[in-house]
């Protein structure tokens, strides 16, 4: 989304039972990787439920002004033929990247190792996320980058030819630090190796097996894992079925138990188990979730959700090693939160401040605006929950997650919740609204 376009501010009320059997779309995390890997390789991929969103559109510019050759059908089946490891072209012009931290930071890492020189830009909430965290690791394969103050994007990316491998301990949890340190060492002579102390989402580990590049990955003493690979590899076209995405399967999730009552199937959900942590958080406050038809599918595991609003909510403690199954997913569990009794507390969640927005504290100024009562200590959400009286308007700061929680937090308010704009939902699920209206959410445009 353009950070030009008009705001649309929209406002959810209390809509009672929701219910429905729906297919969220494609995972976000797997539809970036299915284009840029699709690229590297030799021959045709094809891609089937990829999800058709801003950000993914963004990767499938890059990869096009890269030298890959990348189409859609009109049936919604993608095409992308690689040019191979090593012979990506030197784009003509700037790369816009939009709203995407996944799409930036794992592109930095491939062009890293080829010979090229290529700048990135993206919307006005990309360009204040850190890139050091990428261009530090980066710079030791001897890529050279030139950022704005702190790091911030637009950033120029100076690709080698004459990478050294690297081995590089994770600072923080980040899947997307991981994923760009392997895609530079795609193109790099050696053995790449990442440590990561505690696991995150391994989409890029299974992903590249299934392109034929032999990942090795060991379970450490201390529960995190070292993953390494050897380049140069050679990467070989093979087709994706890209499951739905947990992350937005987690919306309807969370109106549903709030809204005693319904009743939902959210079908085909990847259930990858280092995606998974806000379901087992959900059953452990009581929701009435069931998984069914789990199957495995191109690599991942994947199944149905049947949900139900016939339990209350209670408050837990969310265990600060659960963080990674679920990063993405603490603005709506703030949501579920506000319905819990008791208090819901969710630990070390430092890492929320450098996602689209400052997630921590825009969910706080959402809570605030809507009369939930809420603390933060240190880098800890404290939720108490309750009866949500609502009628607050929410900035939601160009941050697709923040918009969907709070509208979900409006559908069972005393009040209606509004949302200052809407637009940037489409980053990520663009038929939220119809797809939550269709089941019974009451969405409204706000004046
Ligand atoms: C992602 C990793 C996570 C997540 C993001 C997608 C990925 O980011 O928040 O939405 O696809 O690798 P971090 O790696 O920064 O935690």
């Amino acid at each position: 989304m353009s950070s030009s376009q008009t705001k649309r501010p929209l406002a959810a009320s209390r809509s009672g039972p929701l219910s429905g059997d729906i297919r969220v779309p494609g995972d976000k995390s797997i539809s970036h990787r299915s284009l840029m890997f699709g690229g590297l390789a030799i021959g045709t991929t094809k891609v089937t439920g990829l999800l058709e969103g801003e950000d993914v559109l963004a990767t499938a510019d890059a990869m096009r002004k890269l030298g890959a050759t990348v189409t859609r059908e009109d049936d919604g089946t993608w095409y992308v033929t690689g040019v191979g490891v090593g012979a990506l072209r030197e784009p003509d012009s700037v790369i816009d990247m939009g709203n995407a931290g996944t799409g930036i930071r794992l592109m930095a890492g491939i062009v890293a190792t080829h010979p090229i020189t290529t700048f990135f830009t993206g919307d006005a909430s990309l360009c204040k996320r850190p890139m050091g965290r990428v261009a530090d690791p980066l710079a030791e394969f001897g890529a050279k980058f030139i950022t704005r103050d702190r790091g911030r994007p637009p950033m120029a990316v100076i690709g080698t030819d004459e990478a050294k491998p690297v081995t590089y301990t994770l600072p923080m949890a980040s899947a997307q630090v991981k994923s760009a340190v392997m895609l530079a060492g795609l193109n790099t002579t050696g053995t790449t190796t990442v440590i990561e102390p505690k696991p995150s989402r391994d989409h890029t580990e299974r992903m590249l097996r299934h392109f034929g590049v032999a990942v090795d990955v060991k379970i450490n003493d201390d529960g995190g894992r070292t993953v390494s690979l050897t380049g140069p590899a050679e990467m070989t076209a093979a087709d994706i079925v890209v499951p739905t995405d947990p992350s937005s399967a987690a919306f309807p999730l969370v109106a549903a138990l709030i809204n005693p009552d319904s009743n939902m199937t959210i079908r085909d959900v990847c259930l990858n188990p280092l995606r998974t942590g806000l379901i087992t958080t959900l059953i452990e406050m009581g929701g009435d979730i069931t998984i069914t038809n789990e199957r495995e599918e191109a690599g991942e595991t994947i199944g149905d959700l049947i949900v139900t609003g016939k339990n209350r909510l209670k408050g837990i403690v969310v265990p600060a090693d659960r963080a990674p199954s679920m990063i993405d997913e603490y603005p709506v569990l703030a949501v579920a939160a506000a319905y819990a009794d008791g208090e819901t507390r969710m630990c070390d969640l430092e890492e929320l401040r450098v996602k689209e927005s400052d997630r921590l504290a825009a969910v706080a100024a959402g809570l605030v605006a809507n009369g939930v009562i809420h603390r933060i200590e240190g880098d800890d959400l404290i939720v108490t929950g309750g009866v949500v009286p609502g009628g607050g308007m929410v900035e939601t700061h160009l941050d697709h997650r923040i918009a969907m929680s709070f509208l979900i937090l409006g559908l069972g308010a005393e009040n209606p919740v509004a949302v200052d704009d809407a637009n940037p939902i489409a980053t990520s699920f663009p038929n939220f609204e119809k797809l939550m209206g269709d089941m019974g959410a009451v969405f409204a445009l706000h004046s």
